[in-house]
């Protein structure tokens, strides 16, 4: 068989770092790729005006799959401030390469496993009924629904005619909003398809039966966002009825789901929601397994491009540290949501039982493990550095 390729965007800041270690850490654990690099982020924005060019569009279309760092994203007069001079003349203006990628290549589902190693300082504790100290162990993949709803970019200030005329044709408009004038009005539409809808809610019931999740929670706010919030509960309850009836379907609101997230988070298994509620939820459950350290993942199309990254971004305080003092888990973890979709599972398997092993031994943490404040004297007084953490993975192979 060919080996496969991959496509690497190291993106800004720690982007870089956290992906070097990680194609280490897969090289050490017996996954066989060829790497090609893609330019992507803040860099090509001040020199070439874009920062995701086509050749890197390119190299993804042609090879499917891409690990991706992280990018560095500044407001607009900064963004404009930063530009190549010769390039300030051309009206370019600067806009989010991640959202770029998930509309230019569809990555509609977004997958956010959160699950708890055991032993990890930053793991979430509370007080039980005798008041003793209770860790909830927290297995939930969240699936989020990725390029539509609030996210999708449908959105006026002071709306132009033809669209204010449509608004004031809904009752409700008209009662609540029809007396305000025009340029006092924002709106953001929140557009769900049922293509699209069907989409993520089969991703989370096919998760839930490959892996033995016994329920999937939709979690949005049907009861009041009737038509979005309701279209997709509606659906999910057919797609259980006819599909997947040996999997439970519960339903919660985004409110009522914030409130119990450290009430109960070990009792949900795999979630699904829209784009704006699957941001909020997974936020949520990713800070109870350690927060940005440990939250990874996995975004993918229904043409089969995929990519996998971490959830923080590049950093940019601690990208000019001679050591990088970074924990590279969350992209770590990224890699092998990579390597399960690719069955890759033994090497997947191999590489989180690494980092279980490591974590529960607690004598290799990064500074965030170590609840210390990020500076670069971290590493002196006994945190891991980036490149400690990788080597210990590797050194349990
Ligand atoms: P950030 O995620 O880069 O950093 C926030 C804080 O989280 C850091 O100061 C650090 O204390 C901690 N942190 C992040 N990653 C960590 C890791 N691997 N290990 C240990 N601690 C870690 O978010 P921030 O500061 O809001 O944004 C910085 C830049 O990143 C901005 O330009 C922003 O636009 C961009 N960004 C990019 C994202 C992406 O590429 N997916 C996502 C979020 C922000
Ligand atoms: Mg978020």
């Amino acid at each position: 068989m060919s080996k496969r390729t991959i496509v690497l965007m190291p993106g800004d800041g720690i982007g870089k770092t956290v992906l070097d270690e990680t194609v280490r850490v897969l090289n050490a654990a017996g996954f066989e790729a060829d790497y090609v690099e893609g330019d992507i982020g803040w860099e090509f924005w001040k020199k070439e005006g874009n920062p995701l060019p086509q050749r890197t569009i390119d190299l993804i279309a042609e090879h499917k799959v891409a690990l991706f760092g992280a990018i560095t994203s500044k407001p607009k007069d900064e963004a404009f401030e930063e530009l190549a001079s010769e390039l300030k003349e051309k009206g370019l203006v600067y806009s989010s390469p991640i959202v770029g990628l998930r509309q230019h290549f569809g990555l509609d589902i977004c997958a956010r496993p959160c699950k708890t190693y055991k032993n990890n300082p930053l793991n979430f504790i509370k007080r039980g009924i005798g008041d003793e100290i209770v860790e909830p162990e927290v297995d939930v993949v969240v699936f989020r629904q990725n390029t539509e709803g609030l996210y999708g970019g449908v959105e006026w200030s002071n709306p132009p005619k033809d669209v204010y005329n449509a608004l004031m044709t809904h009752p409700k408009f008209k009662q609540n909003f029809g007396e305000t004038p025009v340029d006092e009005l924002s709106v953001s539409t929140r557009i769900f398809t049922k293509k699209a809808t069907e989409r993520i809610l089969r991703a989370a019931f096919e998760h839930a039966k490959e892996y033995g999740y016994k329920s999937v929670t939709v979690c949005e706010k049907p009861n009041v966002i009737r038509e979005t919030s309701g279209m997709m509960y509606k659906m999910a309850q057919q797609l259980q009825k006819s599909d997947y009836s040996e999997i439970e379907l519960w339903n919660t609101n985004i409110d009522a789901q914030m409130m119990w997230l450290t009430k109960n988070p070990d009792t949900y298994g795999v979630m699904v929601a829209g784009n704006m509620f699957g941001d909020i939820i997974s936020d949520g459950f990713a800070g109870l397994i350690g927060g940005l350290g440990f939250a990874c993942s996995a975004q993918m199309s229904a043409d089969g491009v995929a990519v996998f990254e971490p959830t923080h971004g590049s950093a940019p305080k601690y990208a000019d540290y001679e050591t990088s003092i970074v924990n590279p888990i969350a992209m770590v973890e990224s890699a092998c949501m990579m390597l399960d979709y690719l069955n890759e599972k033994e090497i997947s398997t191999k590489i989180r039982k690494a980092i279980s092993e490591i974590i529960s031994e607690g004598n290799v943490r990064t500074y965030d493990m170590m609840k210390m404040t990020g500076r670069a004297d971290v590493v002196t007084k006994g945190a891991a550095s980036t490149t400690q953490m990788a080597d210990a993975i590797i050194a349990k192979f």
